[in-house]
Formats: C-alpha cells, sequence, structure tokens
C-alpha cells in the first residue's frame, strides 16, 4: 500500500553535465530503492541561483538532467520526477526554517567555506542560506530516507537539528530523517587531484568522467589519471589515484574491492587503468545512449515534470499548510 511506504527525497542541481560521482554517490541508489519506497527525485534549480546561472543554458540543463535520471534508471511511473521552483512550497518552508536555524550553524557548513572561497566576488545570502532550502525540501515530503553522497552528510545533519527543534517548540511536524550513503562510490574523486572531490563545475574536464563523454574520452581521461608512488594496488590513504580507479572499478562492475584488489596482486598501473577503462565505458554506454533517445522526446519530458509538479505540489502542500497551523498563520 502506497500510504504506508517509506518516503525518499533527493534531488540533484542542474548546474552542469552529471558525473560518474552523481551516478555512483546517489542515482545508483536512486533507482535500487524506487521499488520499496516511495520516492520524490528533484531537480534542485532554485539551488543553483547561489551562482550566477546563463537563463537559456540552465533551462535546457534542467530538461537534461530529467532524461538523465530517466535513462539511469528513475522511472517516472514509479517515482515522481519534479523540478524543484514548480513546488512554491519550498521557499515558503525555507523562510520559516530559516528562523529555526542559527547563523552559526550554516556558517560552519563545509560547502559554505568552500563554495565563498571559490566565488568570493559572490558570497551572497543564498549561499549561506543554502541548506536551509534543502531542508525544506525534505522535511516537506516528511522523507525517511535521503539517498545523498558524503558532502550532502553534513547538510542532512543540520536538517535533522532544524526538524528537532521545531518539533520541540510546536510538537511532532515532521518525520526526521536519516541519511542513505553509499558504502562505496560515496565520494568519488578528481582523476587528476584525486584528493579533491570530482565536480561537475570544475573547470578542467580531465577531471572529471561525465555520462555523456564517449568511450574514447573516457578511456583517455582513464589513461591520464594521477596514479600514486609505489607498485602496490590497493585502497589506502597515501595512494589517493589507485583508490579512486579501484573505487570507479568497484562501482561499475559491482565487485568488492577486497576482490578486485586481490585480482591486481601482481599486476601493474597500467593493467588497473585498462581494467577500469572498459568497466566504466560498458556501465555507461547504455546511459548515454538511452539518454540521447529521451532528450531528443520533449513531449515526454514536459509530462513527466508537469506530472511531477501536481503530484509533489500535493504532499507539500499538506505539510506547509500543518506548519502554518502550527506557528499561528491565520488560515482561511
Ligand atoms: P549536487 O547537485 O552537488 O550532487 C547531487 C548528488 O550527487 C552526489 N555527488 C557525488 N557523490 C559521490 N562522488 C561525487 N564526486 C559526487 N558529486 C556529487 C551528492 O552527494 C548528491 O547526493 N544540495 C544538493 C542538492 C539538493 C538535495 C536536496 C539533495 C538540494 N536539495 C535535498 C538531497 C536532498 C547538491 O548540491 O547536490
Amino acid at each position: 500500500m502506497e500510504n504506508n511506504q517509506k518516503i525518499i527525497l533527493s534531488g540533484i542541481q542542474p548546474s552542469g553535465n552529471l558525473t560518474i560521482g552523481h551516478l555512483a554517490g546517489a542515482l545508483t541508489n536512486w533507482q535500487q530503492l524506487q521499488d520499496d519506497y516511495q520516492c520524490f527525485y528533484m531537480i534542485a534549480d532554485l539551488h543553483t541561483m547561489t551562482i550566477r546561472q546563463e537563463p537559456s543554458v540552465l533551462r535546457d540543463k534542467t530538461m537534461d538532467t530529467i532524461a538523465m535520471y530517466v535513462a539511469c534508471g528513475i522511472s517516472p511511473e514509479k517515482s515522481t520526477l519534479f523540478v524543484q521552483s514548480h513546488v512554491p512550497a519550498h521557499s515558503q518552508l525555507q523562510w520559516i526554517l530559516s528562523c529555526f536555524t542559527g547563523y552559526s550553524e550554516c556558517a560552519k557548513m563545509t560547502q559554505f567555506k568552500d563554495k565563498s572561497q571559490a566565488h568570493s566576488d559572490n558570497i551572497n545570502v543564498g549561499l549561506f542560506a543554502y541548506p536551509v532550502l534543502m531542508a525544506a525540501d525534505i522535511l516537506l515530503y516528511q522523507a525517511d530516507l535521503v539517498p545523498i553522497g558524503d558532502d550532502q552528510k553534513q547538510h542532512l545533519e543540520l536538517t535533522r537539528n532544524v526538524a528537532q527543534r521545531f518539533n520541540y517548540h510546536y510538537s511532532d511536524t515532521f518525520k526526521i530523517p536519516e541519511p542513505f550513503i553509499p558504502k562505496i562510490g560515496a565520494r568519488i574523486m578528481s582523476l587528476q587531484e584525486p584528493t579533491k572531490k570530482m565536480s561537475k563545475s570544475d573547470e578542467n574536464e580531465k577531471n572529471i568522467i561525465f555520462l555523456t563523454d564517449s568511450d574514447d574520452q573516457i578511456r583517455n581521461k582513464i589513461k591520464r589519471s594521477v596514479t600514486d608512488s609505489g607498485t602496490e594496488i590497493k585502497c589506502a590513504d597515501n595512494k589517493p589515484g589507485i583508490t579512486n580507479l579501484l573505487t570507479l572499478l568497484s562501482v561499475s562492475t559491482g565487485n568488492s574491492l577486497i576482490n578486485i584488489e586481490n585480482n591486481f596482486i601482481g599486476k601493474t598501473y597500467g593493467d588497473l587503468k585498462n581494467t577500469t577503462a572498459d568497466a566504466i565505458i560498458e556501465f555507461i554506454k547504455p546511459i548515454r545512449n538511452e539518454y540521447e533517445k529521451i532528450k531528443l522526446d520533449k513531449n515526454y519530458l514536459n509530462n513527466i515534470i508537469k506530472d511531477g509538479m501536481e503530484k509533489a505540489n500535493k504532499t507539500a502542500f499538506k505539510t506547509l499548510c500543518k506548519v502554518y497551523k502550527k506557528i499561528g498563520l491565520v488560515q482561511l
């Protein structure tokens, strides 16, 4: 029964082409959880406003990201796929929650500190309040679980704190969500600088495997990826490059890290790169092919988000009304 099903909400910013990091950290779990949960998967377009966006590019990327969700096996029949800005309750709840969030709580967010440094000419209030919008996204749907990569864990912790604070003042209103983070692949690293997270906004494309990359691009990027000193092929803190390649091989094949390490005893870094490139190519090819097809069907994509907009608004509005009532806003 749908009503007894536990709820999931998650989202991705449409600020660029999706990477193998998104697949490993989020989309693979999203796809697997669809059968057992009622899932809301969102395009976090409002979150992209913290950095200047070209309007026409943002519009295209939003639709491309929906196409990529579907290509990655997120089924519009099983899950609700929607665009954040199509549900006004997100912004409405954000304001209320921002009055329950401490200045210092936002100021200590690692992503705020990193992005402030990277965009020092535009440290806007939105960048600061970003995790409060994320809290609103999650709490509106009364999500039990939030499948995310490692970098979003701190934001989820903040969401839980804000929800608990609100519930304490006004009695139980929000469900307290749990993070759902993959054991392997929660933080895919940059190919050239493997101590840094692989990020779609990185200016150096050699650092990134995009889900739209051709077979040749994948092979070249893996071939040129940075490895470590020594020759041993194993996961270790002092071997970030090799650890990243092993992780990529594991997420692309489903094979455990231990098995992979055993298979590579006595082999070379070159062997590891070849096998990893082959595995990623096989992993991504069907997604890329499906994406190229779906992307062309604008009608299909529009219908998905229209349908999603209706369903998401219904659920979100219910929670928003509950909140308005509890805090004493007059409702007619
Ligand atoms: P975003 O758009 O940066 O990333 C989307 C999801 O992909 C994961 N991810 C990665 N996982 C492993 N390795 C990587 N290199 C990698 N890069 C990205 C992220 O951890 C994330 O799960 N604020 C969020 C979007 C958001 C959201 C939400 C998420 C808005 N509202 C509500 C969950 C719930 C963000 O910027 O993710």
